[in-house]
């Protein structure tokens, strides 16, 4: 009986070990094509980061970046989560002012841009009692920094783009989740012959679009669900949509989508299984 013990005991600490301490930090870079038919002449190539939760600390997510800060992307996308809480403005303004795009980077926030979630608030999260948080974080603070190291932040709003002589129209939405989005100042001037994208923290929001001229999406938010198990799939989902949605490529009314598995989690949510964090570099064609 002891010994069946202490093996329960070896596979559980081998298990916290590797979730923990392992498989959070073994970043993947992935690339993947994408083809959009009839809105482009040459292909476009994107970064797709969500859901950094940068820290004070920036760990092994310091050699990743420097990876990253040599692939110079035609335009980098951010879908929210940037930081975890204010100690961690500092660190994502330094390693994102790293990186290199030829037509911009372009943010949006996510619920973390504005809350601070400690103990007591991820369990009121997690028992779906609040989806926000009594600590507050200077979300206007991490918007002017990084605006300040040239990275264009969407809060509801649009902007249009010449890439290679390829028309796009990004649209950008405020966090979906802990704010109230206004979708038609969003999608102000969107018409339907550009490359139009949407970058959204919380995909959930896309049952609600007022128009169906949006081809693209980039999300985040779920970390692909962070535990995954065989046959069950992603324990934990975040949305309201089919668990399909939870992460990687999907299509939804015309739509082509990619939700990311993010680069990080909060600090109360950590363990990762069968799910590493991601980031991916699109080549987008017509
Ligand atoms: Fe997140």
């Amino acid at each position: 009986m002891l010994s069946v013990l202490v093996w329960i005991g070896i596979v559980l600490l081998g298990i916290a070990i590797w979730s923990i301490l392992i498989e959070p930090h073994w970043y993947r870079f992935r690339r993947m094509k994408l083809r959009i038919p009839g809105k482009l002449k040459t292909a476009v190539t994107i970064l797709h980061l969500s859901d950094m939760h940068f820290t004070k600390r920036v760990g092994l997510k310091k050699l990743f970046f420097q990876k990253l800060a040599m692939l110079n992307p035609d335009l980098i996308f951010i879908t929210g989560d940037t930081i975890e809480s204010d100690a961690g403005i500092e660190t994502a303004v330094r390693w994102i002012s790293g990186l290199r795009a030829r037509y911009g980077i372009f943010l949006v926030p996510g619920n973390h841009e504005y809350y601070d979630y400690r103990l007591m608030d991820h369990i009121r999260y997690h028992m779906g009692v609040s989806k926000i948080s009594v600590h507050r974080n200077d979300s206007k603070r991490f918007f002017e920094a990084v605006k300040r190291v040239g990275v264009k932040v969407l809060i509801d709003e649009s902007i249009e783009l010449s890439v290679h002589g390829n028309a796009l129209f990004i649209s950008g939405t405020d966090d979906p989740l802990t704010q109230k989005v206004d979708f038609k100042r969003t999608f102000k001037g969107i018409t339907p012959e550009r490359l139009n994208i949407l970058l959204t923290h919380h995909l959930d929001c896309i049952t609600q679009l007022p128009t169906k001229d949006v081809d693209l999406v980039f999300s985040g938010h779920t970390h692909g669900g962070q535990i995954r198990l065989p046959v069950i799939g992603p324990v934990f989902s975040g949305l309201k949509l089919p668990r399909c949605y939870v992460d990687g490529l999907n299509q939804y009314e015309g739509m082509t989508i990619f939700v990311s598995r993010g680069l990080g989690a909060g600090k109360y949510c950590l363990p990762r299984i069968a799910c590493r964090p991601e980031a991916v570099l699109f080549e987008v064609e017509g």
